[in-house]
């Protein structure tokens, strides 16, 4: 699985792997994919070096990157205690009533709730960068458009190439028209936030639009079989996200979440704006059935809905409360069946691919 992308990057297989956790994108990196680190939840800079720290003695001096969520829009010199302000009271009560009516025990004393999403807000955002740039981090990825042109500069400065998540070749075109390096093509089927084109018509319009930028295919691809869709539909590499959520590296902290993921379908995830205000793929729960039902306030914007919910999020997977339990999962959820390793992951991709090469072969009536 080698493109000429690949081959820049210096890993073994074009497979790039999202992931919150630093042991799932170190594994991935270690697997010969390029692994690339969440840094959303990371609120203290000191948090984010002891990581990445981490990530070096674990990666073998191998390659991997940093995903940030800096919003196109700028909400500079804006506080969490002016956002909270913000929020009216009749979405806390609507909040309140949810974690009543399912008996959400409290946070025990002291105990800081856990994600409060202000790695969405610029100025912690920034403050990841200064951390990041310490270190031989080889792409830097921005979730919610491109990230703003000095941060462009001073990544391309350090070495670093830049990356963007479109949803639209519309979108596409705006992250190629402010200089980045690598577009992420995301279908409607991911999971977290995600647009409403599919992946199989998104990548090839994403790809004739950007020409000769390289696009990563993400979206719905958990297998090899679907790598090798992704690449013969001209993507230089895959992006993968949910199917990590599973490895047994991953920290969900949770069995109940995992049981839940294991057992889900493919239509068992909706797309809600009931976790951060945009429209994000997860896993249907009674919180967002509560959310998008008849008696639901409506979500509030980015970032106003994350800091609303973050208290009663944390309170739901603190206990673990079965129908409220949920996390970002796209569709591909369905195949993820079983709990395994990193590089069994990775073999498996690999074993899916090399079969949908023999068959497309036989097919055109080369084998
Ligand atoms: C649990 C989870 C959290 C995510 N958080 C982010 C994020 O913080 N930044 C980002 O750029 N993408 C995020 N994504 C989207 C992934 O980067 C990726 O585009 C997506 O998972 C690909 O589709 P798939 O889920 O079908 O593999 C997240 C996805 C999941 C499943």
């Amino acid at each position: 699985m080698q493109t000429e992308l690949s081959n820049a990057l210096g890993i073994e297989h074009a497979v790039f792997g999202f992931t919150p956790f630093p042991a799932v994108a170190a594994a991935i990196t270690r697997a010969g994919g390029f692994g690339v680190l969440g840094a959303v939840r990371y609120t203290a800079p000191g948090e984010l070096a002891r990581d990445l720290d981490w990530m070096q003695e674990h990666t073998g001096g191998l390659p991997y990157g940093l995903d940030v969520v800096m919003p196109a829009k700028k909400v500079a010199g804006v506080t969490e205690a002016d956002v909270e302000a913000m929020i009216p009271p009749g979405h806390r009560r609507f909040v309140d009533g949810i974690l009543a009516k399912y008996d959400v025990p409290p946070l025990a004393p002291g105990e800081a709730s856990g994600w409060r999403i202000t790695g969405w807000m610029e100025q912690v955002a920034r403050s990841q960068l200064d951390v990041a740039f310490d270190y031989p981090v080889k792409l830097l990825a921005n979730a919610l458009g491109p990230p703003p042109p000095d941060v462009i500069r001073r990544a391309h400065d350090h070495g670093i190439r830049v990356a963007a998540l479109a949803g639209s070749p519309r979108h596409a075109l705006h992250h190629k028209a402010a200089g980045i390096d690598i577009v992420v093509a995301q279908g409607y089927e991911a999971g977290g936030h995600t647009g409403e084109i599919a992946t199989m018509v998104l990548t090839p319009e994403v790809v004739a639009a950007v020409d000769p930028l390289p696009v990563l295919a993400a979206g719905g691809i958990g297998t090899g079989e679907q790598i090798a869709a992704g690449l013969a539909l001209g993507a230089q590499g895959v992006w993968l996200g949910s199917i990590w959520l599973t490895t047994e590296e991953a920290e969900l902290h949770s069995r109940r979440l995992t049981a839940k993921l294991l057992a889900a379908g493919p239509g068992d995830t909706v797309r809600s704006r009931a976790l951060t205000g945009k429209p994000a793929r997860q896993l249907r729960t009674a919180w967002t059935d509560a959310w998008d039902g008849p008696d639901g306030p409506g979500a509030l914007p980015m970032p106003l809905q994350g800091l609303l919910v973050a208290e009663a999020n944390s309170r739901i997977q603190r206990h673990e409360v079965e129908p409220l339990l949920g996390t970002p999962v796209g569709q591909i959820v369905g195949r993820m069946n079983s709990e395994r390793g990193v590089q069994a992951v990775f073999d498996d991709l690999t074993r899916g691919f090399e079969r949908a090469i023999d068959r497309v072969n036989r097919i055109a009536g080369r084998a």
